[in-house]
């Protein structure tokens, strides 16, 4: 690179980390991800190494944070707050155990003291003859802003410190101020229905609810505190991080419960690794793991650089937000007919997925985050959970980023689209429109429905598409000759098809009343429905009220299962599914157990079923399963290449019997 580029690029890169320096520490909004910041920080890192000799005054990499807003009264710390060198992989927290080593010439064993890192705000409490006395944020590292008052209104701070102990007549203790995950989904929750915006994460929620010019808003807001480091202490006598956390808690200050001391680099490795499993399960946001040599004489040894100690380490998670940009909006139509609006995006990893996609729910959920196509939008993923968008970042528009509008006209049928009082999504009412169809039984034979096996989107789309198929009734129709019409179906997983279709005809009650899609009613409520109506003629006769009498279900369930099966189209699709032989059993035992005092051994393949269906089928109709033959076997089932169980059974004269005859046994027809 010619010095004159460099020097550009240094100098914007500079004003970048300066501006988002302020968006997140003065305003606690950022436009970027702290991913990103650390790749725009890391990038300055290295020019500014390589070349030196174009410094253009002082770097933002030299001051932490962003100075303090001027709506607070702002104090110095008494000893400066530093940050924390980052590592991002195994290779990196070795290379620091080797750079400490090397610096203290010493192959010693040395004891570190591996933190969660807790992803709040650093505050800075002064202790002067044992009472609080100024409480900061961080600031930009040498003074903060002074927020006592609004510390004061979270009960894990001390207002003073109770113990036989002597106690530093000054003292600054430093902690993370935080929210718990599921506080700050309520706080937000609360925000929307105020009409306010969103916070982007817990972070920003727990900085914005702390910088509030009014402590009695702080007080509202629930705020906690982990205390990590001691700053400045007169005539502190302490050896060790461990010995400092252990009198900061009996002292009264809280500390992490994940605190662990561990002896050599690879625990600290394998204590990483434990931490980011437990990550989703703990309250609070973490997003990495601080290692601090314990020693406090080897970190007088180590030192400090401008911005960190050399005896400390954050290592950094996967982040679980990340930026990207929206390259369109698509609407995907649901078996109810919602309309869903669903963001392309450009595809970015999270947290170790490949994200291309983000539901956008509906179109007021849109307007309110203002998402247009075209936008840099930061978006998240936490654990499992579809990704979604957090917010868009306006800054970034060229002016030309198109406002989306929900289409008039199903984008799938054409038929028109509305809107129902008091609802938020738009529909598609058509009750022929093939992706509602599809949707409705690719419902119906999924895991919590009927669970047919081999029934996948693709061969659902060919059945509805070449009208074979129009609702769940007529898969119990559906003829071999029908199925070997279907692309790349050959005999055989025809065959297993109509088998797995065959072997879900005896649905346990629960089940079926979930697979008919109705809408509000999740497993949940189907197995409740299920539990206490024991049979589908009685739930399809239930009053408004009797469904209201139960518990959990409220108006709107009880109003949508009547109107389920008012609608004659429902009735008439499953008496179709009646007449095919379709009987959804009873979830409590008794009568309805054919199989009752019946064991079943299987030896061999199946062919069209699989062992453990196989199995719940036989335990569902009240037979057992087991694994030898005896006496009392009442059957053995012989698949393709039977073992020893075969001869077995000859043996001892058990009856045996093939795949076929057990499917119909078990309810099928064979
Ligand atoms: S110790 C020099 N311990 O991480 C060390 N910091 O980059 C001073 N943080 O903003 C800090 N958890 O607010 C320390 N267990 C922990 C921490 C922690 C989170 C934050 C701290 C600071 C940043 C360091």
């Amino acid at each position: 690179m010619e010095n004159e580029t460099t020097e550009k690029k240094i100098s914007e890169l500079s004003a970048l980390i300066r501006h988002h320096n302020e968006r997140y520490y003065q305003y606690d909004d950022p436009e970027i991800t702290d991913s990103e910041y650390d790749r725009l920080v890391g990038e300055l890192k290295d020019l500014e190494m390589r070349f030196p000799e174009l410094a253009q005054g002082p770097s933002p990499l030299s001051r932490v944070g962003a100075p303090p807003l001027p709506r607070f009264k702002t104090s110095g710390h008494l000893s400066p707050m530093l940050s924390i060198e980052d590592a991002f992989s195994p290779e990196d927290i070795s290379a620091f155990e080797r750079r400490i080593r090397r610096t203290l010439d010493n192959s010693d064993q040395i004891d570190f003291a591996a933190e969660p890192k807790l992803d709040g705000l650093g505050v800075n409490l002064i202790y002067q003859d044992r009472r609080l006395a100024t409480g900061l944020t961080r600031g930009d590292g040498v003074s903060g802003e002074e927020v006592t008052a609004n510390l004061l209104t979270i009960s894990s701070v001390p207002r003073e410190v109770r113990t036989p102990d002597r106690v530093p007549e000054v003292m600054e203790v430093r902690g993370e101020v935080f929210i718990k995950t599921a506080d700050f989904k309520r706080l937000n929750v609360w925000r929307t229905k105020e009409g306010l915006p969103p916070f982007a994460n817990p972070r920003n929620a727990a900085a914005g609810s702390l910088r509030q010019i009014d402590p009695a808003v702080t007080a509202k807001r629930p705020l906690d505190i982990f205390f990590y480091a001691l700053g400045t202490s007169s005539d502190d006598g302490f050896t060790s991080q461990e010995e400092i956390l252990q009198t900061l808690s009996r002292w009264g200050f809280k500390t992490n419960p994940y605190v662990k001391i561990l002896p050599g680099i690879t625990q600290c490795i394998q204590y990483f690794n434990y931490l980011k499993g437990i990550r989703a399960e703990l309250p609070y946001e973490i997003d990495g793991m601080v290692i601090k040599v314990s020693s406090l004489e080897l970190q007088r040894r180590l030192g400090v650089r401008t911005r960190s100690p050399r005896w400390a380490l954050a290592c950094k998670f996967d982040p679980l937000q990340e930026t990207t940009t929206v390259e369109d909006i698509t609407v995907q139509v649901g078996r109810t007919g919602v309309l869903t609006p669903v963001a392309i995006l450009k595809p970015v990893k999270v947290g170790g997925a490949l994200i291309r996609r983000a539901t956008l729910h509906n179109e007021d959920e849109i307007s309110r985050k203002d998402i247009r196509i075209g936008d840099r939008v930061i978006i998240q993923r936490a654990g499992d959970v579809i990704p979604e968008i957090v917010k868009a970042i306006p800054g970034e528009r060229t002016g030309r980023e198109p406002i989306f509008k929900m289409p008039k006209t199903c984008p799938d049928c054409g038929a028109e689209v509305v809107r129902l009082e008091g609802e938020t999504a738009h529909y598609c009412l058509s009750l022929s429109c093939p992706t509602q169809i599809k949707e409705r039984i690719r419902h119906f034979a999924s895991r919590g429905g009927l669970d047919i096996d081999g029934l996948g989107e693709a061969i659902i789309g060919q059945l509805v598409d070449r009208g074979f198929v129009s609702d769940p009734g007529c898969l119990f129709l559906l003829k071999r000759d029908d199925l070997l019409t279907l692309e790349r179906m050959g005999e055989r997983s025809a065959g297993n098809l109509l088998a797995s279709i065959r072997g879900a005809m005896r649905p346990p009650l629960d089940k079926f009343i979930f697979a008919l899609g109705i809408r509000h009613v999740g497993e949940y409520t189907a197995a409740l429905l299920a539990r206490h109506f024991q049979d589908l003629s009685r739930l399809r006769e239930a009053t408004f009220d009797e469904l209201m009498n139960l518990r959990d279900i409220g108006p709107k369930v009880a109003e949508s299962i009547r109107r389920f099966f008012l609608e004659e189209k429902n009735l008439e699709i499953i008496r179709r599914m009646e007449r095919a032989g379709v009987v959804p059993s009873p979830l409590e035992r008794g009568g309805q157990t054919p199989l009752a005092g019946m064991t079943f051994v299987f030896t061999g393949a199946l062919l069209a079923l699989t062992r453990a269906a196989a199995k719940e089928s036989v335990e569902r109709l009240g037979g057992e399963v087991s694994e030898t033959v005896s006496k009392s076997t009442t059957y053995v089932v012989a698949g393709d290449k039977p073992g020893s169980k075969l001869a077995a059974a000859r043996n001892l004269g058990v009856k045996i019997i093939d795949e076929k005859q057990f499917v119909i046994l078990t309810g099928g027809e064979g």
